[in-house]
């Protein structure tokens, strides 16, 4: 029989790994044993991860979260314990006794850490039987989402996934650390709550003792954590969960994770260093990776001039160039058109793409299209310049856009012409694909930059109003103060007024095209808030009812403060390597915002509804 534990504390668990072993079943993980353990009998356990048998030897690769070892079944050996191998199938939990063997010669698989060694089974116990499997675990997986989902437990099992939870729990561990060491403190804020106000729809929760009453789920802990500075708690962190109900992506769930900081008596350059620090110390600890600081600023201008958004992947250069100047001198209608319009005309340069057939060039324009753009012209530099659109161009002109697009022999040139904005954000876009085909992003780059002096406003154009670009209690840069507080209220109804001229004190932090933060210097004066509210066209009334707690906490001696929350779930993400940060979050939604796994959210019972004093009129 395998005995149920092994005396002695000697040999077994690597550094990281020393707890009780009084009751395992195994005396060291599969990944690893090594050459270190030839010679020696050990227990492991875990589950059976491929079963093969060559002719009359069984083969299987056990598997527990630290890798895989080949346990080799002999019919030589023991007859008994070769047969009852053969009732093993794949996924079955075992515990194996068995001699660590240097692997013969032509049969050492390099590709593994534990390829040089297997072990020769004297005993095995099968633990547990699985039933068969709704899709194989591997790390390649063409399964479906929602089946993935429905069986977590099994995705959960593939190792690719294993290395992403162990990352992201290595990065908790190293912000923890980091943040301690600087002073902060870890403090929880309520989870029923009132809506903040980060802008997206709430998750809302029925109150059962106030009918009629629902607490909001939080966006962020936002208000929360600014009470805290005024009650002086002077350096705030928590790794919270925070709710918002948005339309999915890739980078988007329901609920995610930030770390969330605020400071007191401090500036955004104590906040950009802190967070600078920590990430430093994350990647180091979580990566393995040695991350040059400070990293690089732009302001927000800047970035959409050069980049055409707020998040430019900064792992390739392929800037966009302002023409407007240039065509204006040409008769391309659709040019003209759009220059009188107040657009802009706006390419890039696809260097050596002047290879593109027709056929691509069509479908690259229908991609374009597909962001939104009406159309995109394109010219070939290939013996001169190849365009349907050049005979609209002097040659000046021509050799004009060459220039400014630093263009030669071979390359191609793409042009969108529409309202700044739809240029920008197509040809954002249209960069990323390129800088994509054009092979330009290197795996194991990180290119962090920090976005600076975001607008204060930004015009929502549907309900013909300004809104904080950030949130209503980011503090107006110092310089625009002026501005701020003079703005006249007639210019509120109005785009492009003087309102979106003024900047504010916040900024974002960018890792290769993703927003992994954002943060800002507080208002911590009651007329500076007022005034933000006046301007956003809240009422005082609705402000009170809102966010009134926050407005008179600062009245009471409010610090000047500030701070910022990161995506943890996307830091890990590109971190780990991973497309989806639904790939490092254990028990992730689907796209419909729902779990698959325990079918949530799913209908309640009458009883429960007539509690909450809640009866159901469902509007299709
Ligand atoms: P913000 O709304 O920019 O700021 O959020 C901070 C960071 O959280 C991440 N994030 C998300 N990650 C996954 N799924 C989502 N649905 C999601 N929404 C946001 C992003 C983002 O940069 N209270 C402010 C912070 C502050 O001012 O201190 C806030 O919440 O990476
Ligand atoms: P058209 O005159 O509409 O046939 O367009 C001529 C070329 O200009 C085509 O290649 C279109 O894709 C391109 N085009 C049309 N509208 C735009 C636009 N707004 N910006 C850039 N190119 C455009």
């Amino acid at each position: 029989m395998i005995p149920p534990l092994k005396k002695g504390d000697e040999g077994g668990f690597s550094d990281e790994i020393q707890y009780e072993r009084k009751y395992m079943l195994r005396d060291k993980y599969c990944g690893e044993i090594n050459e270190q353990d030839i010679g020696s009998t050990l227990n492991i356990a875990g589950w059976a991860n491929k079963w093969r048998d060559h002719g009359g030897v069984i083969f299987i690769d056990l598997r527990d979260r630290s890798g895989i070892v080949q346990v080799v079944f002999n019919p030589e050996i023991s007859s008994d314990i070769h047969a009852l191998a053969h009732r093993v199938r794949n996924e079955f939990v075992i515990q194996v006794a068995g001699e660590v063997r240097k692997r013969p010669e032509g049969t050492v698989n390099p590709s593994i850490p534990t390829g040089q060694i297997e072990i020769i089974a004297k005993e095995l116990k099968i633990l547990n039987e699985c039933r068969p499997l709704p899709f194989m675990i591997e790390d390649e997986t063409d399964a479906s989402e929602s089946l993935r989902y429905k069986h977590r437990y099994l995705d959960l099992r593939r190792p690719v996934i294993q290395k992403n939870l162990i990352t992201r729990h290595k990065a908790v561990k190293g912000i923890r650390a980091y943040l301690d060491s600087q002073g902060f403190i870890e403090i929880e804020t309520p989870m029923l709550t009132k809506s903040t106000p980060e802008g997206a729809r709430d998750y809302l929760v029925p109150s059962r003792t106030n009918p009629g009453h629902f607490f909001a789920l939080p966006q962020s802990p936002q208000l929360f954590k600014q009470i805290l500075m005024v009650s002086g708690m002077d350096r705030y962190y928590q790794i919270v969960k925070c709710f918002r109900d948005e339309d999915l992506r890739a980078d988007r769930q329901p609920e995610f994770t930030q770390v969330d900081m605020e400071m007191s008596f401090a500036g955004r350059e104590d906040i950009i260093a802190v967070t600078e620090g920590m990430i430093r110390k994350v990647f180091a600890d979580a990566a393995g990776v040695d991350l040059q600081t400070p990293f690089q600023r732009l302001t927000y201008y800047e970035a959409m001039e050069r980049f055409g958004c707020d998040k430019p992947d900064m792992r390739f250069a392929l800037e966009l160039k302002d023409v407007s100047d240039i065509v204006k001198d040409s008769s391309f209608k659709v040019f003209l058109d759009t220059l009188s319009r107040g657009g802009i005309v706006k390419g890039l340069n696809a260097k050596g793409l002047a290879v593109y057939s027709r056929k691509e060039l069509d479908d690259l324009t229908k991609e374009v299209r597909s962001f939104g753009a009406k159309g995109l012209a394109w010219i070939k530099i290939k013996n001169g310049f190849e365009s349907p659109i050049a005979k609209f161009f002097p040659e000046q002109a021509l050799k004009a856009l060459a220039e400014r697009l630093e263009a030669k022999e071979g390359d191609l040139l793409l042009f969108v012409a529409d309202s700044v904005k739809v240029a920008n954000d197509c040809l954002s876009r249209l960069r990323n694909e390129m800088g994509r085909r054009l092979d330009l992003i290197k795996d194991g780059v990180y290119a962090f930059a920090w976005i600076t002096d975001f607008p204060l406003f930004q015009w929502n154009e549907e309900e013909k109003r300004y809104e904080a670009m950030h949130h209503p209690f980011t503090s107006p840069m110092e310089e625009d103060l002026e501005g701020f507080l003079s703005v006249p209220l007639s210019e509120l109804r109005t785009p492009n007024s003087k309102l979106s001229s003024l900047r504010a004190q916040a900024y974002d932090i960018v890792l290769n095209g993703y927003e992994i933060g954002g943060g800002s210097i507080r208002i911590y004066k009651k007329e500076v808030q007022d005034r933000m509210f006046q301007l956003l066209n809240i009422s005082p009334e609705d402000a009170s009812v809102k966010f009134g707690f926050l407005l008179e906490a600062l009245e009471f001696g409010a610090p000047p403060h500030g701070g910022i929350a990161l995506g943890l779930d996307r830091l890990v993400m590109i971190m780990a390597g991973a497309s989806s940060i639904r790939d490092v979050i254990s028990f992730p939604k689907t796209q419909k915002a729902v779990c698959p796994l325990s079918n949530a959210p799913s209908e309640v019972d009458p009883k429960q509804l007539r509690e909450l004093s809640i009866k159901l009129d469902i509007v299709e």
